[in-house]
């Protein structure tokens, strides 16, 4: 109950810029202390310190100190090239723009029509009315309906000013928009309410987390509660008189500490929450106790860390079942359970997860398998996916995943467009009982209601080198699935691959002809095919002679337009004994969801083409392997659009 004590304020008002902050650190390395008088000072300090010294060595903190010099302060403004300046970095949140701009990223922009903008827009995705919008945040299922908020801008197009978005859905298909829920009122976020979570307590209660970004741009942990518990639509939002209820724990930087999780319950009966932070270029994720939300302790020690991955965002922690198929509540834990890391890694925005065990007694979390740890294994995506949330939906008993899928197109198209970014279907999220190592992701099935007439096209021979057209009305919105069986005989037949490692993103992609593979369906493609976006399967035989498949897109020819990310990716998928290889495709306009193997492995991408739009976007079939036919089924659903409704508020 107890307003956190001032000190806790005062001590992240010590800590200063980026340049200056570096000393601290370096003297805690020595061995020094300094400053600061935080209240639970003690045995976690010197918990913390001892990991930084750890894992920090003297490289890292040099090379901490030449990158602040580098990029020393810096100022958001768009330069007079197609290349945009950082947007985010300087306000101490992830990279903003997209710089992943392939092409000519100075040469001149495409002359873009209003009929290829508006095109791009998405039919059955969730955006909000216009704007930019980045990270999810809060999701939950209240009386009756899904809540879903996000970071948004208000005033444009570009990342900036932001505030929570908010809509509700009663089956993450329709979505009605509502007012924003929590705007930058206060000292302690003044420039910007930043990513959080909800966590819906046993006596009813809701609790948001979130993190301000202050009039001093630190990073603070702030307590938002409904005004209203009897309105199912929870319109209306209070901050806590008494926040910031957490600030940066000593020797941490203070732009290095944010995004709460939502919180778990110990046996105990105390909460917990995790909260990501970088000590030099150590990733790590501390975690804080409360009974009451008001006041936290922070646990000796982190829940975990990893040398080498830079800040972790939007830490998420959750449990999974080993064997059953339903999703578990937050605070699940003991037999059958495994627990789920994942970070969204600042330095190169992808979200990478990893299934281990956790120790709540040490307060500690250690993945099953090191080569697999988060940050330097397995990713959700292999595309544009990040700062992911889950969620436990009591209704349905089920976890879900919301991404934020941003733009890869120039900063500029955005601006004409009106509006940036699209979340991905959420994905209902299980672990994996034939791997162990991987979550299996699939959208929501409730997305299946927005199938039109599908069509079956079954046990179509696909011979080395054929491109087979499927016959399909219009398909800017589809939902495909494929199967695909390749000739015995050729895998049998076939030499083992050269030493090299096949790499879908060092490839050549739906071009670089091997003995199986490439293979698959060509999505946004004009009837010429002078556009064409792959998905596809490659495999190769190691020298142990087992095979090895990897699922990529290739983007390379998927527009005419320069000034847009056309990069070739994607990802080894496990094949287990029995399995037919299968893909499933989501398109919808500037987006392309792809799940192989039941969602063992999925790459998002966005896809911006200039003449395979409208009527003219096609699918095919291909086979570019040398050596090998492929028996595929694939079934298409165009896909009709959800209703998405207007804030009437
Ligand atoms: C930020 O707000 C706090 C709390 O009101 C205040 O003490 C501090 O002086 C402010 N800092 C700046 C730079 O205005
Ligand atoms: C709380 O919400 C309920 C249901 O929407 C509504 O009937 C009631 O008037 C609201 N109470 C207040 C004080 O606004
Ligand atoms: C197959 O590869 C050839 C040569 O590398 C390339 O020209 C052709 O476009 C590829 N086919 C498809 C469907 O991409």
């Amino acid at each position: 109950m107890a307003v956190p004590e001032a000190t806790v304020v005062v001590a992240y008002h010590r800590i200063e810029d980026p340049s200056s902050y570096n000393t601290p650190l370096l003297h805690n390395c020595g061995g020094g202390g300094g400053g600061g008088n935080l209240r639970s000072r003690g045995r976690w300090v010197t918990t913390t310190i001892a990991l930084a010294c750890l894992l920090i060595v003297s490289v890292a903190c040099i090379g901490l100190f030449t990158f602040t010099s580098k990029h020393g302060p810096a100022t958001v403004h768009v330069s007079n090239g197609a290349m945009p300046v950082s947007r985010g970095r300087p306000e101490g949140v992830s990279e903003k723009t997209n710089r992943l701009v392939v092409g000519d990223a100075n040469g001149p922009p495409y002359p873009w029509t209003n009929n290829m903008l508006t095109w791009q827009r998405t039919g059955f995705h969730f955006q909000p009315e216009k704007n930019w919008m980045n990270d999810p945040n809060g999701p939950m299922y209240y009386k009756g309906f899904y809540h879903f908020f996000y970071q948004y801008n208000p005033n444009g197009a570009v990342w900036g000013d932001i505030v929570w978005g908010h809509a509700v859905s009663k089956d993450f298909v329709h979505w009605t928009h509502l007012p924003v829920a929590l705007v930058p009122d206060q000292w302690y976020d003044q420039n910007g309410v930043w990513s959080g979570s909800a966590t819906l307590l046993p006596d009813g209660q809701v609790i948001i987390l979130y993190t301000g970004s202050s009039n001093e741009s630190a990073q603070l942990q702030n307590l938002a509660y409904p005004a209203n518990l009897s309105d199912p639509l929870l319109v209306d939002w209070v901050k806590y008189p008494g926040n910031p209820i957490i600030g940066p724990p000593k020797g941490i930087y203070k732009k290095d500490f944010r995004d709460p999780t939502t919180a778990w319950r110990t046996s105990e009966g105390k909460w917990r929450i995790t909260v990501g932070s970088k000590a030099g270029r150590t990733g790590a994720a501390f975690v804080y106790e409360t009974e009451d939300f008001k006041t936290y302790r922070l646990l000796p020690g982190v829940l975990h860390a990893v040398p080498g991955t830079g800040m972790w965002e939007c830490v998420d922690f959750f449990p999974v079942s080993i064997n059953s198929k339903n999703g578990l509540d937050t605070s699940t834990n003991g037999k059958g359970v495994k627990h789920v890391m994942k970070v969204s890694l600042d330095d190169d925005r992808h979200d990478y997860y990893s299934v281990g065990t956790y120790d709540v007694i040490a307060n500690t979390w250690t993945p099953d398998n090191p080569q697999n740890d988060v940050g330097i294994g397995i990713r959700y995506d292999y595309g544009v996916f990040y700062a992911s949330k889950t969620f436990y939906d009591q209704k349905k008993g089920r976890r879900i995943l919301w991404g934020w899928i941003s733009e890869s197109d120039s900063e500029k198209s955005d601006v004409l467009k009106g509006w940036a970014s699209v979340q991905s279907i959420p994905r209902t999220l299980l672990l994996d009982q034939k791997t162990g190592t991987h979550l299996l992701q699939w959208p929501v099935e409730e997305i299946e209601s927005l199938r039109l007439d599908g069509k079956d096209f079954n046990n179509i021979k696909v011979e080395a080198g054929a491109v087979i057209p499927l016959d399909v009305e219009s398909s800017s919105q589809a939902d495909v699935v494929a199967e695909f069986e390749v000739d015995k005989a050729a895998v049998e037949a076939v030499e083992v691959s050269p030493n090299e490692e096949f790499n879908c993103a060092s490839s050549g992609g739906a071009s670089q002809r091997g003995s199986l593979g490439p293979f698959g369906i060509l999505v946004l493609a004009d009837p010429s095919r002078s556009e064409q976006t792959s998905l596809h399967f490659y495999i190769s035989k190691t020298s142990s002679g087992s095979l090895k498949t990897s699922f990529c897109t290739d983007q390379s020819r998927s527009s005419q337009a320069s000034d847009v990310n056309k990069q070739i990716y994607g990802s080894f998928v496990p094949v287990l004994q029995g399995e037919k290889l299968s893909m499933r495709i989501l398109v919808d306009h500037s987006i392309v969801e792809a799940f192989a193997q039941g969602g063992r492995t999925s790459i998002t991408s966005r896809v911006y083409p200039t003449r395979a739009i409208y009527h003219n976007a096609r699918i095919f079939l291909f086979n570019n392997a040398t050596d090998a036919s492929v028996l595929a089924s694939v079934k298409i659903w165009p896909m009709n659009s959800a209703s998405i409704q207007a804030s009437s508020h």
